[in-house]
């Protein structure tokens, strides 16, 4: 086999033969369906060959090659995206970042972790937690994404309504532009006012003017220990005035609302039991400081006593938390067999009652012979509206349909100065809608941006723009 191979490349002659060793550089088909793609399954996945550096430069060689030669560059981390942005569809080098995943160092000064761009989440918040303090950005996906990932998509997650997004915990970065270019931007510090910031150019750039090849990532202290209320509502709007009310009352860590039919997948999927006796149209999961408990039981009975809220269920030990947690983490996994059509929009909180009464009319006409899935992380005015695939239609009709039926959607989002991409990025997905976020003049703003890291086009082409 290795014997074949080599042949093989002798062959063809690839650009990249001389820059890694043969095991570092594959063409076989089980490694390009592997890493041709993400979590998504809408997308062609046709990639040229998979490139695992281990170091800066032979990342830098990688980019200089594929430059002179005219491939496409797809930075690869987890996999984990959700919009077809780690997807390789026309003979491009998916350059991985799977063998550069260590952390490099601590400097519990400055709170700051150097870490290679292939360090998995967990790993960090595991790093972090040895040593007393916290990495707060947290999602399901921390298991297996990439801390490079995470900076490209600017990640959010669960926590985002107490630690903000991972842009935020990003205190100096290190990339090779397009150019092939190394950049170091920022390098740790807290104060730098010497002009443009390229490091948070960098951070939700998707791959599109660099690779991001290692982070300084900054740590907090460790939260106090937290507990979990689920409780069970009649309506959205409901969900919002307890949003109001507890909010009002305490400071939330995270503030999150799913469907009954969300909680229906997860039970199909996972051997989980319902969190209150009777079935709730929608559920609001409410994290916060174990030392609130009062206050927030205070504020959940008055929410009872205005018919606002149902019933409730308050953990009582680490793992009833994250049980009731699994309910809200699981949904994403649940869901992921129906080929769903994701949505992903926001607009500001204020905003959030209106947008969903226009959003619920829209789904009810746009979408009558389909499951529409509701959940997210709506204390950050953040709503996941996923759409599955009925079992009769292939995928490429499923996702026609839908992709169809968005405009509509992103017209309400548009008319509210919303996202149509709140947290997972553009990609593929959401590139043919980002003027309903983004007005013509950024979008060319952004293409200029593009033409100064990456003046040749070779860098994850065809997504964002
Ligand atoms: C989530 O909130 O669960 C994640 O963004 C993943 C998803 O929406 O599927
Ligand atoms: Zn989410």
């Amino acid at each position: 086999m290795g014997l074949a191979r080599r042949a093989l490349r002798l062959v063809t002659g690839h650009p990249l033969s001389a820059l890694l060793p043969e095991h570092r550089l594959r063409f076989d088909a089980d490694a390009l369906a592997t890493w041709g793609t993400d979590r998504t399954s809408s997308f062609g996945v046709a990639p040229g060959c998979i490139a695992f550096p281990e170091s800066v430069s032979e990342v830098q060689a990688i980019v200089r090659a594929a430059r002179a030669h005219g491939l496409g560059i797809v930075p690869s981390g987890g996999r984990t995206g959700l919009s077809g942005g780690a997807v390789a569809g026309h003979g491009e080098v998916v350059l991985s970042l799977d063998r550069m995943n260590h952390i490099l160092g601590f400097n519990p000064t400055d709170r700051l972790v150097t870490c290679q761009a292939g360090v998995i989440t967990q790993n960090l918040q595991e790093y972090a937690q040895a040593r007393g303090l916290c990495y707060p950005v947290e999602f399901a996906s921390a298991g297996s994404s990439h801390i490079g990932g995470n900076i490209a998509t600017n990640a959010g997650g669960i926590k985002v309504i107490r630690y903000g997004m991972t842009r935020d915990w990003v205190a100096g970065l290190s990339v090779v532009a397009g150019t092939g270019a190394l950049m170091h931007l920022n390098g740790g510090l807290v104060k730098n006012n010497t002009g443009y910031d390229f490091r948070h150019l960098f951070i939700g750039s998707e791959g599109t003017l660099g690779v991001i090849v290692e982070a300084q990532m900054r740590l907090t202290t460790a939260p106090a220990e937290q507990s979990v209320l689920v409780m069970g509502v009649r309506t959205l709007a409901d969900v919002l005035s307890a949003l109001a009310r507890l909010r009002a009352a305490v400071d939330l860590s995270a503030f999150e609302f799913f469907s009954e039919l969300c909680l229906r997948k997860v039970i199909a999927h996972k051997a989980v039991q319902r969190p209150l006796s009777e079935a709730a149209p929608f559920y609001a999961l409410v994290e916060f400081d174990q030392s609130a408990q009062a206050q927030v039981f205070e504020a959940f009975e008055a929410l009872c006593a205005q018919g606002l809220a149902l019933d409730g269920v308050l953990s009582q030990s680490r793992a009833q938390a994250r049980s009731l947690w699994y309910l809200r983490e699981a949904i994403s996994e649940s869901l992921a067999p129906e080929h769903p059509y994701k949505n992903d929009v926001s607009v500001c909180i204020e905003d959030v009652p209106e947008f969903l009464d226009d959003v619920s009319e829209l789904v009810n006409s746009a979408y009558p012979h389909f499951e529409v899935c509701w959940y997210g992380h709506i204390g950050d005015g953040n709503l996941h509206l996923n759409i599955l695939k009925p079992a009769d239609l292939s995928d490429a009709q499923f996702y026609e349909q839908c992709h169809a039926i968005s405009p509509a959607l992103f017209e309400l989002v548009q008319a509210r100065n919303g996202s149509v991409s709140a947290e997972h990025g553009v990609g593929l997905l959401k590139r043919d809608f980002l003027r309903y976020s983004r007005s013509e003049e950024e979008i060319e703003a952004m293409r200029g941006v593009k033409a100064v890291f990456d003046p040749d086009g070779i860098m994850n082409p065809g997504k964002l723009l």
